[in-house]
């Protein structure tokens, strides 16, 4: 009779920590509060058994004369059938800093990232590759960074002393381009990093507890400049290295899952109720203007001159915005520019940005009909739009100074 070894039970490896569960929420306190760490630094993995005794063996070295015993690794496995979970735990037998998730029943990078930090003792919540692409010296700057003021230290190929060591062409359009896609439809997200793509990187873990996150994919660095509490943020250039061991597991199905991402920040994140607020203030500055132009114009009432009426029927359509927008679209990002000088500053300066957009109204709606032969109405529509987005930016960035958007 062949003899079958039974499986080795879990319970020979103390480092093994039970996956948490339910909504991925991160705690306000660490996991264990008794004694609070400064670093937890997650190591997702899946079939990295060739990668991860190095790297752990790197990073020990590299964080031990700087954080000594106030840091953690975890390794976040989603049950490779490598075995990585169960090579980590025998590692961790002689490296106690090391501790071990063996994922079952729930997949993927993002979220494996999320269970990691939900476990985690520390203060500071970090992520590295396990496959050495990320070059663990870099951890060190991204530490010393967030021990400043910032609440988001990030490693970034695209800043000084950043790169990709030997990227096809075809894969730098496909990441630029995806990166530019998300700029277009979240500007407020992937404008404040130049690396929106980036897996590497440290954050406070006050700046996004209590946030629930809901991530798809692989852009776990979204998630947390969209849903966190991020006042500021540094970058530290690093060089994307070649894979030498292992594969990669970036296939085409993550770009779908990319754009739905994007699509769900963009329509779930206080940014995004920002520009409702912002379009129904709109919504009632044109009934304003209605009713006043009727006031004013027609022959039943005022009887004024059509033009006359108009601009003053515009004006006190803005005059109304101004104030709906000020005490509700932006009234968080008023909170340091009390008094009523500051407050007819921003008054002046809507004004004028409306007026620009109005004029920018009549151009677009003149171009489309003329040029380019659209229905008139279409066309208004459209140009209503382009005129409502125009509005709502440069409002944004110079009447309200905000920087979400
Ligand atoms: N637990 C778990 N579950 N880990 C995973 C999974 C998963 O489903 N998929 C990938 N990983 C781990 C890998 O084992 C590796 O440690 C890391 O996540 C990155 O996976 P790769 O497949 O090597 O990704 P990449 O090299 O193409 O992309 C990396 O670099 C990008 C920079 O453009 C990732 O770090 C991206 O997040 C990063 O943006
Ligand atoms: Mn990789």
């Amino acid at each position: 009779m062949s003899g079958v070894l039974p499986e080795p039970s879990p319970t020979h490896y103390p480092a093994l920590v039970t996956c948490p569960s339910g909504p991925l929420v991160i705690p306000t306190s660490p996991a264990d509060a008794a004694a609070p760490l400064r670093l937890s630094l997650i190591i997702p993995t899946y079939n990295e058994g060739k990668n991860v005794g190095e790297l752990v063996k790197q990073l020990t070295a590299l964080l031990d004369p700087v954080i000594g015993d106030g840091y953690e690794l975890i390794v976040v496995d989603d049950d490779s059938p490598d075995r990585t979970w169960e090579l980590a735990a025998q590692i961790a037998l002689t490296t106690p800093k090391l501790r071990v998730i063996r994922r079952q029943g729930e997949k993927g990078l993002s979220t494996a990232v999320i269970r990691g930090w939900q476990a985690a003792r520390g203060e500071i919540l970090a992520v590295i590759d396990a496959d050495l692409q990320h070059p663990p010296e870099v951890t060190v700057g991204l530490f010393n960074a967030l021990a400043g003021q910032v609440d988001l230290a990030v490693g970034s190929r695209h800043v000084a002393g950043g790169g990709v060591s030997d990227w096809s062409f075809a894969r730098r359009i496909l990441s630029r381009g995806a990166q530019f896609l998300g700029l277009l439809l979240l500007p407020g997200v992937l404008g404040r990093v130049s690396d929106p793509m980036s897996g590497y990187f440290m954050v406070r873990r006050s700046a996004i507890a209590g946030a629930p996150l809901s991530p798809l994919g692989y852009k776990i660095l979204l998630e947390v400049i969209g849903r966190g509490r991020i006042r500021s943020i540094a970058e530290v250039g690093y060089v994307f290295r070649e894979r030498t061991e292992g594969e990669s597991k970036v296939t085409w199905r993550l770009y779908p899952q990319y754009l739905r991402h994007l699509v769900r920040l963009r329509l779930t994140t206080p940014a995004a109720a920002r520009f409702i607020r912002f379009a129904l203030v709109g919504l009632s500055g044109v009934v304003v203007d209605m009713a006043a132009l009727y006031f004013l114009s027609d022959p039943r009432s005022l009887g004024l001159g059509l033009t006359r009426s108009k601009v003053m029927a515009a004006e006190l359509a803005i005059v109304n915005n101004f104030l709906w927008n000020d005490a509700w679209t932006f009234r968080d990002l008023v909170g340091g520019q009390k008094g009523a000088r500051l407050k007819l500053r921003r008054f002046v300066k809507f004004n004028i940005i409306c007026g620009v957009g109005l004029a920018l109204n009549v151009v677009l709606l003149n171009l489309q009909f003329n040029l380019l032969h659209i229905d008139r109405y279409v066309a208004n529509l459209i140009a209503i739009g382009a005129v409502t987005i125009w509005n709502y930016w440069f409002n944004l960035k110079l009447s309200w100074r905000g920087s979400s958007a």
